[in-house]
């Protein structure tokens, strides 16, 4: 089958990885996907084929496995490039256990590093976070925000990995990268067939609403009102799972066709548009016809009060621009959630 060539998706069978697959075989790439399936399950494959009507290889090891890696890399020394989403990302969990979210984290992506150096591949993609930023002294936050001490483990793990990436680009090894800075998000593929897979209970708030809407959880709680907000709840720039899905392919082409300015950058990937966390329950609500069971708790520590991006560098460098709405996110979101629980495993 001719494609535009192989792409390693690490992370593949995950939420913001799954998706991307979806959009990069859409595209005309052979995806490989690594994924140890610590936080992920393996029938995502299947969704990915019943999407696309092409089934993605899948290799099931962790990039801590150094020989499985080098193999790997022998295997398929034609690839055009890697896309790094394999992390753990938990936030609260990071902080009961640091050890695990740094090794996990940062010697995987030393291993990678030293593989592309090894193997000559040439174009990386990391998925980095808004978290980077903490809190920023101005919104919307730029590209040459400063970078905040991190409020978690997690956190943490992003800034050192995208130091990691650019010092290795900067010792003039062979690679050139680009660092997505995400910022929330949510939602699902229209198809319903993939969407975010929390295990337990969800930490983040749209897997939570839609389990509460289904009656999985008693109560979503809001983590305080009292903010210097205008309804008192956090503001945070949800982007649709898709758009930032896109982003992916657009950015990776960007190293293929050597379209980057510099071989290292950073790019937030956002909408530009901050929804406190009432706005998008009152969206969740009104595109659903679902009252939510909520109420206002206390705040949750490590929460910041509110961010959204500046996304013109990105839409000017990238050519890129989050496209759907709010209210498709929830919808999408619900629609996912309903189909998982009809369909459950
Ligand atoms: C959003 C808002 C909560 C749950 C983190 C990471 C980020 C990325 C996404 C990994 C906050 C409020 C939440 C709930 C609530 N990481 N909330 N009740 O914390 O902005 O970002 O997750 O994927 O890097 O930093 O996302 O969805 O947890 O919270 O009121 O049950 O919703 O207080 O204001 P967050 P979140």
């Amino acid at each position: 089958m001719n494609t535009k060539g192989k792409i390693l998706v690490t992370g593949g069978t995950g939420y913001i990885g799954s998706h991307t697959t979806v959009e990069l075989i859409n595209q005309g790439y052979e995806v490989l996907i690594i994924d140890n399936l610590s936080n992920s399950e393996a029938f995502i494959i299947d969704r990915i084929e019943q999407i696309t009507g092409i089934r993605p290889k899948f290799y099931e090891f962790d990039l801590l496995d150094q020989s499985r890696l080098s193999s790997f890399f022998e295997e398929n020394p034609d690839l055009k490039g890697i896309i790094h989403f394999a992390a753990a990302k938990a936030v609260g969990e990071s902080v009961d256990i640091p050890l695990h979210y740094y090794r996990n984290n940062l010697v995987t992506m030393i291993n990678l590093l030293e593989g592309m150096k090894q193997h000559k591949i040439e174009n990386f993609v990391f998925s980095s976070s808004c978290t980077v930023y903490g809190q920023p002294d101005k919104l919307p936050v730029n590209e040459h925000a400063p970078i905040k001490p991190a409020e978690s483990p997690y956190g943490y793990t992003k800034q050192v990995n995208e130091n990691i990436l650019k010092d290795t680009i900067g010792s003039g090894a062979a690679i050139k990268g680009i660092a997505l800075r995400y910022f929330n998000p949510i939602g699902a593929h229209d198809s319903g067939l993939i969407g975010e897979l929390p295990r337990g209970v969800p930490n983040n708030l749209m897997p939570f609403i839609t389990q509460t809407a289904y009656g999985i959880r008693e109560q979503l709680r809001v983590f305080g009102d009292d903010y210097n907000t205008p309804d008192g709840s956090c503001i945070r720039d949800y982007i649709h799972v898709v758009d930032l899905a896109k982003a992916h392919i657009v950015a990776i082409e960007r190293l293929i066709q050597h379209n980057n300015k510099n071989n290292f950058e950073v790019f937030n990937i956002g909408t530009g548009n901050g929804f406190s966390v009432l706005e998008v329950i009152h969206s969740f609500e009104k595109t659903t016809g679902i009252k939510l069971n909520y109420k206002i708790v206390g705040r949750r520590a490590g929460d910041i009060e509110q961010i959204w991006a500046d996304t013109t560098i990105g839409n000017q460098e990238l050519g890129w621009k989050a496209e759907r709405s709010i209210d498709e996110m929830s919808l999408s979101a619900w629609k996912w959630e309903q189909n998982y629980r009809n369909t459950k495993q």
